[in-house]
């Protein structure tokens, strides 16, 4: 992979900035945004509502995107629904399942808050929540899905890669459980979708959210995809414009989905620049984005070993890992440590417990941690300029 010519693809990299905060958003390239600037200059429409020709070209954009953004997860074109983010697709789940009192949900005490919240959040109706802890490195054993999936459980929501531990999770294993159990599966995909290949088939999963904004696309884009016999059973949670296929005043009539699943206007621009952030992703490949990113891991995680007042969190093996790599350095507030890296190098990392509380309080038992997460513009250099600022700090 020649990352020089990719990091040429981001104006932001002449700025100086060393950017290590992919998992809380990518970079994104100039490729996608001419193609959203292209949309607002010379085709500017809202979709599926006008017979003029700007709006029959923003339609064909939109449905062509939703088409390209589908098959990279090996999903149709009908069963991905756009949204904002990874968090909406999973409270979208949350309430159209209309969960009752007495059903349970188990998930997973390494989860992201937005796959913690929206279940939670049906405890008021009596629904009860079940966690499945991993190992002291994050691992996640399936076996224990087997023994605690009971009669009363409804689904099951993992995430697919932490966004702390960067650990991949064994998703297909524990979707052969559910489907064996009978119990309804959904993944959050936020962090896999932009590091590895994913097929929702694979995994028999009937629900997988992510987001564009993790992915080289603009913020405020995400997808949700619905496995169709859901769809077929599942009632949309919001209602309105361009759902619908006859209104009276006593009632209406959903339109088919995936349009049911999205009322209102949506973010066309986001779209059309997601799908040309998956174009773009395609040209690169997973197999060169995951080469590279081990390469990165490796190099982090020795020069982090070597700093003895350095505990780094999840598995050790930079195979079953992305470059998604959080640490603690002894006696250092890691809010303060950001705010060096930031003023001595332009480094870019997040600090603090990174939307996932549980994880920090329950099993790493630390109350916060530095992130240093790398994409594919990132480069060995900058890795070792991380490594040489922490190291000033490290006794
Ligand atoms: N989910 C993003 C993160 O972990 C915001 O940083």
């Amino acid at each position: 992979m020649n990352t020089g010519e990719i990091r040429e693809d981001y104006p932001i990299l002449r700025t100086g900035v060393i950017y290590l905060d992919n998992t809380a958003s990518t970079l994104t390239p100039k490729q996608v945004t001419n193609a959203v600037t292209e949309y607002y200059h010379r085709y500017r429409a809202n979709i599926h509502r006008g017979v003029y020709r700007l709006s029959q070209k923003a339609s064909d954009k939109y449905d062509q995107s939703r088409e390209r953004v589908a098959s990279l997860i090996n999903a149709r074109p009908e069963e991905l629904i756009f949204n904002r983010n990874t968090t909406e697709g999973i409270n979208q789940i949350a309430l159209a399942l209309e969960l009752q009192k007495g059903d349970e949900i188990l998930t997973t005490s390494m989860e992201h808050h937005s796959n913690l919240l929206p279940w939670l959040n049906q405890k008021t109706k009596g629904v009860k929540v079940g966690y499945i802890n991993p190992d002291s490195e994050g691992k996640l054993n399936p076996q224990d899905f087997r023994e605690k999936i009971s009669e009363k459980t409804k689904l099951v929501a993992v995430t697919h890669i932490s966004n702390v531990l960067g650990n991949i999770n064994p998703v297909e294993e524990i979707g052969e459980i559910c489907r064996e159990k009978n119990v309804l599966y959904l993944i959050d995909g936020a962090q896999a979708v932009p590091h590895i290949p994913v097929d929702v088939k694979k995994m028999n999963c009937d629900f997988y959210s992510f987001s564009g904004h993790k992915m080289l696309a603009p913020t405020g884009i995400g997808a949700l995809y619905i496995k169709e016999d859901q769809l077929q059973k599942l009632k949309p949670p919001y209602t309105g414009g361009g759902a619908i296929s006859e209104v009276t005043l006593g009632g209406y009539t959903l339109s088919s989905y995936p349009s049911s699943w999205e009322a209102g206007t949506p973010n066309i621009s986001g779209v059309i620049g997601f799908s040309e952030a998956v174009d773009y992703l395609r040209k690169v490949g997973y197999s060169r984005i995951q080469g590279h990113e081990k390469k990165l891991t490796k190099q982090l995680l020795k020069g982090l070993g070597e700093m003895e007042d350095i505990r780094v969190y999840g598995t050790r093996d930079a195979r079953k890992r992305a470059c998604i790599v959080t640490f603690r350095l002894e006696g250092m507030d890691s809010d303060d440590m950001a705010g060096i890296l930031d003023a001595r190098e332009q480094i870019c990392v997040r600090s603090g417990f990174h939307c996932a509380m549980p994880l920090f309080k329950n099993i790493l038992k630390e109350k916060e941690g530095i992130r240093a997460s790398a994409y594919i513009y990132n480069t060995r250099e900058e890795i070792e300029k991380l490594l040489t600022v922490l190291g000033d700090y490290s006794s």
